[in-house]
């Protein structure tokens, strides 16, 4: 039996009537990926304010990784509200946030002691980070890395790479980032070998820190070990094994932005273990909270204590029932057999995008991590032009026949696939199916 089942064209007359509104009311910067306004959301399928019903592969932007709203999380939710709504750790403290960051200690990558940060974003997480590195360190460089997304305020914005729509009007940045290249394979000039583009783009990396910037400069390295916004590309193993070396001999702190890599999204809790590097800090937010809007700076405990008292905070951060909700996400995942869905999802997403791409010449490119899979569209395999078009056409093509999937990608050519872990085999087939038929109008 079908899930998706659509009443009205999409989007429906409803949608169409709180759009106008939308428009009204609303600042014009918030985008939207999907024209439909959703009235519930259960797992994988969302239902619309038309009564349509659509299978979602994009989980809020890769939040709801457990599925929405899954009972054991709202049930913690509920309790928490009707127990303590808010508090403000800084004013006073309360056991769950100790509880959860113990949690996040033990289960981040690393086996060193660690300490923890609740705060609301993942640019917040970003910036947090970044300040306490520089804390640390006493230094004042960043290096980031092209193609990379971290956030929307000042800094997490600076270190991001795509400047439209990210940074469009909205200089001067902050100072003291440097960027440097990514060892994206399948756009690298001369090769695409992953072990040659690791060489040559750590070269390059080596450069930049001790030509331009001084390695006695670095405060921190920042890098998505999977880049998310830009486009499902993992760094090769090497290139970050090479980093965490340069970063070691050099007292310069290594973060790895995990906010949309982390709880499950590449098949294990966080891509760093599969990737095999153990990270000073790690910044989560998104599948953290379960929907709540929650994140976190973990890692060495004596980084982490670098700040003074009252240097790092904020009013909301670690909120006790975003922490509750967390906390009952961290049980799907230890007891719940989520990453065991997560193995079954990447599997089922990774033959079927694999297999298209020897079938249909618009794809240059299947690739991803676990169930982090995405395509990237091309004009011409040869030249492998972006093909930003197409990749429109087909998200198009998929909310108008009840399957919500995203772009990404610096070229904005890369469509990608962030199905809620929870979402059964036959929903995720189902929704496949869509797409296969979008790729075939392409
Ligand atoms: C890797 C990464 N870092 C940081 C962020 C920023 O998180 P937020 O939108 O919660 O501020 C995102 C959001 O997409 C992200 O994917």
């Amino acid at each position: 039996m079908s899930t998706i089942n659509l009443k009205t064209q999409v989007p429906g007359p409803k949608s169409k009537e709180l759009m106008e509104l939308r428009r009204k009311h609303v600042a014009r910067g918030p985008f939207h990926a999907t024209p439909v306004f959703m009235s519930r959301a259960k797992g994988a399928v969302i239902e619309d304010v038309d009564g349509n019903t659509f299978l979602d592969l994009a989980a809020g932007l890769g939040v709801a990784n457990v599925g929405h709203a899954p009972e054991t999380v709202v049930k913690a939710i509920q309790d928490a509200a009707a127990k303590v709504l808010h508090a403000g750790f800084n004013v006073t403290p309360y056991e769950s946030y100790v509880t959860l960051s113990a949690v996040i200690n033990r289960t981040t990558p690393g086996s060193f002691a660690k300490k923890t940060l609740l705060v609301n974003s993942g640019s917040e997480a970003v910036e947090n980070a970044v300040k306490i590195a520089r804390a640390f360190t006493n230094r004042q460089a960043v290096v980031c890395f092209e193609h990379g997304f971290h956030g929307r305020t000042y800094m997490a914005m600076t270190l991001t790479s795509k400047v439209k729509p990210y940074k469009v009007g909205f200089g001067p940045f902050n100072p003291e980032v440097y960027r440097a290249p990514f060892p994206y394979a399948y756009r690298w000039p001369n090769t695409s070998d992953p072990s040659k583009v690791s060489q040559e783009c750590f070269k390059r990396f080596e450069e930049l820190v001790n030509n331009q910037v001084g390695a006695a400069n670095v405060a921190a390295v920042i890098i998505e070990p999977v880049l998310g916004e830009g486009g499902f590309v993992a760094a090769p193993r090497e290139f970050l094994a090479k980093l965490r070396e340069f970063c070691t001999a050099n007292g310069i702190v290594l973060i790895a932005d995990e906010i949309q890599t982390g709880f499950g999204r590449t098949g294990t809790l966080f891509a760093c273990e599969q990737l095999g590097v153990e990270p000073d800090l790690i910044t989560l937010a998104k599948g953290l909270g379960g929907g709540m809007p929650l994140a976190a700076v973990c890692g060495r405990a004596e980084i982490m204590d670098a700040p003074v008292e009252g240097g790092i905070g904020g009013t909301y951060g670690g909120n006790p029932v975003a922490v509750a909700a967390s906390l009952a996400v961290f049980e799907l995942f230890e007891k719940g057999g989520m990453l065991t869905n997560a193995k079954r999802v990447g599997e089922l997403l990774q033959s079927r995008l694999r297999g298209w791409a020897e079938k249909y010449p618009v794809i240059g490119e299947a690739r991803g991590l676990g169930p982090m899979q995405a395509l990237e569209l091309v004009k011409d395999r040869a030249t492998k032009e972006p093909n930003r078009e197409a990749t429109a056409a087909l998200a198009r093509y998929c909310y108008e026949h009840g399957v919500v999937l995203l772009t990404a990608g610096t070229y904005g050519n890369v469509a990608r696939f962030l199905a809620p872990l929870a979402i059964t085999s036959e929903q995720l087939t189902e929704a496949l199916d869509v797409v296969e038929a979008g790729l075939k109008t392409l």
